[in-house]
Formats: C-alpha cells, sequence, structure tokens
C-alpha cells in the first residue's frame, strides 16, 4: 500500500501552547481515514497545520513523500490538498455554482473554463445539480454540508479534509454524507474525515484514529480503535457532541 500522508512527531499549536504534542501517523492512498477524539484534544488544529494555516514548531508533514511543512497554504492547495471547515463558510449571497466556482478559481488556481468544469463535477457528484442557481444561504443544513464538501471537490483534491461534516443531521442525512464520501473514495480520492459521529466512522472509515492531547492514542481497523481499553478510557465521562 501506498502512503499518502505521514505526520512525524508534530508539534504545533497557536501562540506559545502546542496543541499538537509528538502526533505521529500515516494514512495510505486511496482510503477512507477516519478520526476521533474528545473536543479540544486537536483534531482540528492537525487539518489545520496540514493545510499550512498553523506552521509546526517541530516535526515534518509528508505528503505523496514530499515534505510540505514549510509551504503556504495555496501551494498546499495546489498540491492537491483540499479541505472542508468546521463551520461552513460559503459565502451566502453566492450561487452554489459561483460558491463553488471561486473555490476551484480562487483556491486550486484553475482558469475559469476549467475551474467551470471542475465546479459543474463537484456539483453532480454532490447531488447539488438542481440547485445551483440557489443562493448559498437559501440551502437546508444537509445541502450546506454538501455545499461545503462540493467547494473542497472544486478544488479537485487528491487528499480531501472533512471536518465534521455530519455534525448536526439526522441518522438518514449522515447515510447519504457516508454514500457520498464511498462515492469519493471509488473515484480515488483519499479522503480524512474527522467526526463525532461513530455510525459514520464505524460505516465508512477504512481506518480509524483516536486523538487524545495532540497524539495518537490508537490507529487501525475502526472497530478494534473503539474496542480498544484505552479509547474507552478516554470516552468515559467525556460528554460528545453529535
Ligand atoms: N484559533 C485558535 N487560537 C487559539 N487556540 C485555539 C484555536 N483553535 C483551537 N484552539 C485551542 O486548541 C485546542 C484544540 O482545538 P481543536 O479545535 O483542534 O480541537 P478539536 O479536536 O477539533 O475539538 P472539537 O471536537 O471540539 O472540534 C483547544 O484547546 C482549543 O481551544
Ligand atoms: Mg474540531
Amino acid at each position: 500500500m501506498e502512503t499518502v500522508l505521514a505526520f512525524e512527531n508534530v508539534y504545533a499549536g497557536y501562540g506559545r501552547t502546542n496543541v499538537l504534542d509528538g502526533l505521529s501517523f500515516t494514512m495510505e492512498k486511496g482510503r477512507v481515514f477516519g478520526v476521533i477524539g474528545p473536543n479540544g484534544s486537536g483534531k482540528t488544529t492537525m487539518l489545520n497545520a496540514l493545510a499550512g494555516l498553523i506552521r509546526p514548531t517541530k516535526g515534518r508533514i509528508l505528503f505523496s513523500g514530499k515534505d510540505i511543512t514549510r509551504l503556504a497554504p495555496d501551494a498546499r492547495c495546489r498540491m492537491g490538498i483540499g479541505r472542508t471547515f468546521q463551520i461552513p463558510r460559503p459565502f451566502g449571497r453566492m450561487t452554489v455554482f459561483e460558491n463553488v466556482l471561486t473555490a476551484a478559481v480562487f483556491g486550486a488556481g484553475l482558469p475559469e473554463s476549467e475551474g467551470g468544469r471542475a465546479a459543474m463535477r463537484a456539483l453532480r457528484i454532490t447531488d447539488l445539480m438542481d440547485k445551483a442557481e440557489a443562493l448559498s444561504d437559501s440551502l437546508t443544513l444537509l445541502d450546506r454540508k454538501r455545499l461545503e464538501i462540493a467547494r473542497a471537490l472544486g478544488m479537485s483534491p487528491a487528499l480531501l479534509l472533512l471536518d465534521e461534516v455530519a455534525a448536526g443531521l439526522t441518522s438518514l442525512e449522515v447515510q447519504a454524507v457516508m454514500a457520498l464520501v464511498k462515492r469519493l473514495k471509488e473515484e480515488g480520492s483519499s479522503i480524512i474525515w474527522i467526526e463525532h459521529v461513530m455510525e459514520a466512522m464505524m460505516g465508512a472509515a477504512d481506518q480509524l484514529m483516536c486523538v487524545a492531547e495532540g497524539r495518537c492514542l490508537a490507529l487501525g481497523d475502526p472497530e478494534a480503535v473503539l474496542s480498544s481499553r484505552a479509547v474507552k478510557q478516554i470516552y468515559l465521562g467525556v460528554e460528545r457532541h453529535a
């Protein structure tokens, strides 16, 4: 199996405090890599370090074997790392299509014609085609999550980063997002999916990592990780939001 991503002893945070505290793991290409862990354990911070929004103070991040630790965010985008945000950030007064096009043109640096094609493809795969002309403000929560994924897909990423895209959805809607993630995997994407909704992790993740206090507490087969003593202990008495 080919490795698409490796964190090697990464320390990173905000200001002087390190949130990631020697985080190390590798991820195989073409897989759905689920990430769980208590609130504040550093999951979103890991994506921030991966996307280049914060700089590690120590350690290395390798993407497809290349050291990207010091690269700027836009360079990483162009290399094929696309992300969603835990708090969706679409431009409400733009249409769905304009939002995805903007991500493709400004995020991935595609010329407008190519960006248009990438945007259409992203709308098709996320089932948003019939809402392409709708204002983003008018979307339901599920469609806003789909739009967030479509915006990341507009960048045609080789590695897609999803941050709690199933949060707040009904069980049926979670199934819809799982089906979408599986479709993306079948199309060849590698996907990191942070999620508190265990049903989604059990159903869609090929590998599961539990992060605790900025470190990898457990990594492997989802069932084995969830039933491990260390992971059970960390969740005891810890409130999980769905
Ligand atoms: N922009 C920021 N500036 C300063 N501190 C931050 C910032 N973002 C997060 N933190 C702090 O870093 C720690 C880790 O936060 P992070 O968002 O990575 O957690 P998380 O695992 O994604 O949690 P959740 O499951 O609640 O989303 C927390 O203590 C948080 O308060
Ligand atoms: Mg988070």
